[in-house]
């Protein structure tokens, strides 16, 4: 989908387009006060939800005539005090919901997108690394990764067709943050080792505790041999949304890392949203990797190309649905 008609983005489309941060304004504040979690399941008027979030009850009412005009809440009776009920998916927005962590995700995004002209002058990410946002602010990493876990349940890719992935292999997850693909991985059969660093491996030995068929392995891929794991153990590393995070000279460290964890005829899956995917996402995803991190989305065939080059041989493309990408490439 491209936007505007047929002869460009007209001044209406620009006018939409520039005030579309007003919508998701709503949605982030509502989140932050806890609007959501506030009307629970009884029908609420505008001052009772001001008096349980602690906020000011005029600009609240306006919050909650806002929300139900996105079908967030429904308000019934007219007169001075409507009360407001949640309404579609509102209830998972509420603190400690599955999109209320994708919302808290965005949220922080949003206002490093207000900054997107620094990384498009310098071409230098504005957010600061993922190991110092690990250790400066561990709580919204932690929601950040848990946010990853609602987006591949909602629109990831399902990898459980693809063969090199299926019952009784030995899947390593490299970089699999709090267990996105290795929970539907390993409940298809796979034996799955997730590497992750050692504070997120932490989280994820806490978040999978009852999953004593995911094993959990703390280390840094980019200063140990065969990704943690002993060389040759693996049938298959799986890559998820790791590479887009990771300059060239990175990721050619991490291949060869799948390439020395695996057997011989082992095979590395690589799963992105390509620079290339469907419009407007891909160009879209590939900005927000250049403001987060070093990496980039790179288009299919620069990830082809990496792999070949990293020594792995017959690359194929997965065949998931689009805007995934799942490549698979054999050791040869
Ligand atoms: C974008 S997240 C993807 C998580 C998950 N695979 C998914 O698809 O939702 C990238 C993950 O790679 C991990 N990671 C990045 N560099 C790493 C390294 N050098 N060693 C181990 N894990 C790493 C991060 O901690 C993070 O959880």
């Amino acid at each position: 989908m491209t936007e505007g008609t047929e002869d460009g983005m007209d001044a209406y489309g620009v006018l939409d387009a520039v005030t579309a941060y007003q919508r998701s304004a709503v949605i982030a504040t509502a989140v932050r006060v806890d609007v959501f979690g506030a009307i629970g399941e009884a029908a609420m008027t505008a001052s009772a939800v001001a008096r349980v979030c602690g906020t000011a009850e005029a600009p609240t009412r306006t919050l909650l005539d806002a929300l139900a005009d996105m079908s967030l809440l429904a308000r019934d009776g007219s007169g001075t005090a409507p009360t407001y009920r949640r309404r579609g998916a509102a209830a998972q927005l509420a603190r400690g919901g599955a999109l209320s962590d994708l919302a808290a995700k965005e949220d922080y995004l949003a206002g490093q997108w207000q900054r997107l002209d620094e990384t498009v002058r310098t071409g230098a990410p504005t957010i600061p690394s993922w190991r110092r946002r690990l250790e400066d602010d561990p709580a919204s990493s932690r929601t950040f990764l848990r946010a990853l876990v609602t987006l591949a349940r909602m629109i990831g890719a399902d990898l459980t067709g693809i063969a090199e992935l299926g019952a009784g292999r030995a899947v390593v997850d490299a970089g699999g943050g709090l267990g996105s693909y290795a929970v539907p991985l390993a409940d298809h059969g796979a034996h799955v080792r997730l590497v992750e660093l050692p504070q997120v491996a932490a989280w994820c030995r806490d978040e999978l505790a009852a999953r004593a068929d995911i094993e959990v392995v703390a280390a840094d891929m980019l200063t140990v041999p065969a990704l943690g794991v002993a060389p040759g153990s693996a049938d298959t590393v799986l890559m998820s949304h790791l590479l887009h995070d990771l300059d060239d000279a990175d990721v050619r460290t991490v291949l060869a890392g799948a390439r020395d964890a695996l057997r011989p005829g082992g095979a590395v899956v690589v799963l992105e949203i390509p620079g290339d995917a469907p419009a407007p996402l891909g160009a879209m995803f590939d900005l927000m990797m250049q403001i987060e991190t070093p990496g980039r989305a790179r288009r299919a065939g620069e990830v082809a190309e990496l792999l070949r080059e990293a020594g792995f041989d017959r690359v194929r493309d997965g065949g998931v649905a689009a805007p995934n990408l799942v490549l698979v490439g054999e050791r040869g």
